[in-house]
This record gives structure tokens, sequence and C-alpha cells, in this order.
């Protein structure tokens, strides 16, 4: 029987926000905590990230808070492998085998490269293109069978399909495949613009971050876009009812849920509610995130040792990948 074998990855662009939470990381930890699985990765993107312009400082800092972040989330590195994609040796040497299987179509069509080259067209680089192959190697490495993303993702996975395939035609059945595991909630909404998805390329204004303090939280949430564009469901209340459903109590949600259908909700109600149960969800976070950051020695040495984990996997993987191209 094929084993079950999971892996996601995230991008140290920042502080973690919401939509990274109810797409990703609860997932996440949701997932170690049921323990189903062979094997399960955790890894911070860090050659990812270098596709955006973060500078050398940011993208360095970022991952010692992003890694306190998700343990601080509950991710636990004695139960799964929790490490930084660059500490380990062979992701992007699997990535350039990758891109020479990979049809050049097949990148040009994905909606997140279409979406960067035009919120960063002083930037368009090759990295941004090749991207998925990069994701792809990531993925493959570790024979991942099981990759938990949010919905902007699935398109990914999906090319990871198809160039696993590619190789395997090529070279010799190698590479298994690849499913996408989704949550409940797969994608929430920008504040200001809800028919966006949540982003921090958007602005801050946009997101609530896991590390905001109940004030700004409470800011943020007066400000957030509750009307409704040519009559029909307003999508800015959709999404506070689903974060209220979400980090709320559920017989407060039910009440502004019935409240909604018969058409005497109350928004700002709706907000203060809103602000109270993020604000709350995040309290015991907040206070781990500045415990684990207080110590960044102690998340090197995590990173490190998951690192030295992943090596022993990518080590196999590259030694097969290259006898089977005829490299060695
Ligand atoms: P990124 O920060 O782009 O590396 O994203 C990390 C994870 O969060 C990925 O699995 C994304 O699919 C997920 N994600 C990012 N933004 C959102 C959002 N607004 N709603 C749901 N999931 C999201
Ligand atoms: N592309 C993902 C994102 O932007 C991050 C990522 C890189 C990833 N490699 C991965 C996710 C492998 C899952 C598996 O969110």
């Amino acid at each position: 029987m094929t084993k079950k074998i999971i892996i996601s990855g995230i991008q140290p662009t920042g502080n973690l926000h919401i939509g990274n939470y109810l797409g990703a990381v609860k997932n996440f930890v949701d997932i170690q905590n049921q323990g189903d699985f062979d094997a399960m990765y955790i890894f911070i993107a860090d050659l990812h990230s270098l596709t955006g312009g973060l500078t050398a400082k940011e993208r360095h800092e970022n991952i010692i808070k992003v890694t306190a972040e998700v343990l601080a989330c509950g991710i636990n590195p004695n139960k799964i492998t929790l490490f930084a994609q660059s500490h380990v040796v062979g992701h992007t040497e699997l990535g350039w085998i990758f891109d020479c299987v990979t049809p050049i179509a097949e990148l040009e069509r994905m909606t997140q490269f279409k979406d960067k080259s035009s919120r960063q067209e002083k930037n368009i680089n090759a990295g941004l293109l090749t991207y998925p192959a990069l994701m792809s190697a990531d993925i493959l490495m570790y024979h991942a069978t099981h990759v938990p993303v949010g919905e902007d993702q699935i398109q990914h996975v999906e090319l990871t399909r198809i160039i696993g395939k590619k190789f395997n035609t090529k070279f010799g059945k190698y590479f298994p495949e690849t499913k996408v595991m989704l949550t409940k909630t797969a994608r929430v909404m920008s504040l200001l613009e809800p028919n966006k998805k949540m982003s921090k390329s958007l602005g801050t204004g946009h997101v609530i971050e896991l590390a905001d303090e109940p004030k700004v939280i409470e800011g943020k949430i007066k400000k957030a876009v509750t009307a409704t564009e040519g009559g029909g469901k307003a999508p800015g209340v959709e999404n506070l009812l689903m974060l209220l459903n979400e980090f709320g109590d559920k017989k407060v949600y039910n009440e502004f849920s019935q409240s909604e259908k018969k058409g005497d909700i109350r928004y700002g109600d709706l907000k203060s509610a809103v602000s109270t149960a993020v604000g709350d969800y995040f309290k015991d976070f907040r206070e781990r995130r500045k415990e684990l950051l207080s110590n960044h020695d102690e998340i090197a040495e995590i990173l490190m040792a998951g690192a030295e984990k992943a090596q022993a996997v990518a080590d196999k993987t590259m030694d097969s990948v290259r006898r089977m191209v005829g490299i060695r």
C-alpha cells in the first residue's frame, strides 16, 4: 500500500494572517494531531520568497518569525518535520530537473503567475514563472501523496501531478500521484475588497494578522466593507459571518446569521462580535509567539534538527533521480 505522506510550505513573506490560518495552518495542526499519516513535513518556503520583493534582512527575520508563528499555532516538531526549504540540499536541483520536463505553456497558464506578474510589473522574473516546478520538487522530493493548502494552490498541485507523470514517462515510474487536502474554509476574503482573497500584498488594512492586538483588530474590522454591489448578498458580510462562525461562539453566530436572513442585521454589532471573537481566539497565540521570539536560538535549533531529518530523505531521492536521469 502507498504510504500517506503529507507536506506543505508557507512563504516567509511576513506575519501570518487569518487567511493563512484558516486556509492552511489550522489544517496542518488538525492533521498533525489526528496523526493519520506515515510522515508529515511543514517547511518555510524561503527559496520561493526570492521571487518577490523582500530585502535580505526582511527575509531572514521572517523565516524566524513565521517559524515561531506556526509553532505558536500548535505545530509540534516532535510529531512532524519542520524545516526551512533552503537548509535542505536538493530542492533546487530537483526543481531544475523538473523545469526540463515542464512545458512552458503549463507554467504560463497558472493563475498565480498572471496575478503576481500584474502586481509586480517591474519584477517579472523567471523564478515567478518556474515557481510551480520548484513547488513540485518540494512535494515530490518526499514522495508526498497529500498537500494541505488553500484554494489558490490547487492549480500548482495539479501541475505537480502532470510534472510527476512526465518524469515517470520519460525516466521510469518513480513519483506518486499527489492530492490536495482542502480545508472547510479554503478562501478568506480581504476586509476592504471582499471580492479579492485576503493577501498581504493588498495592504495591511486588508488583512488581520494573527499577531494583531485586539485594538488593532477592532480598528481594521470597523473599516471592513459591508456594502453590496447591485443587490444580492454582500461578500463582505458573508466573510465577517464566516469569521464569526470560525472563531466565535456558535450561538452568537446563529443569531447574526438568522438576522442577516431576516434582513435586520446591524453591521456595527456584527463587527464588534467578530473583533471580540478573533481577539480572544488568538490570545494564547500572541503570548506563545512573544515567548518563542524571545529565544531565536531555540527556533534555529528546531529548524536545524528538522532539516537534518528532511535531508536524509532528500538524499535518497536525489541519489535515485540522478541515476534515473543519467547524471551519475
Ligand atoms: P503563502 O503565504 O502565500 O505562502 O500562503 C500560505 C498558505 O495559506 C497557502 O496554503 C495558501 O493557500 C493559504 N492562503 C493564503 N491566503 C489565503 C486566503 N486568503 N484564504 C485562504 N487560504 C489562504
Ligand atoms: N506556493 C505555496 C504558497 O505560496 C508555498 C509552497 C511552496 C508550497 N512549496 C510548497 C505549499 C509545497 C505546499 C507544498 O502558498
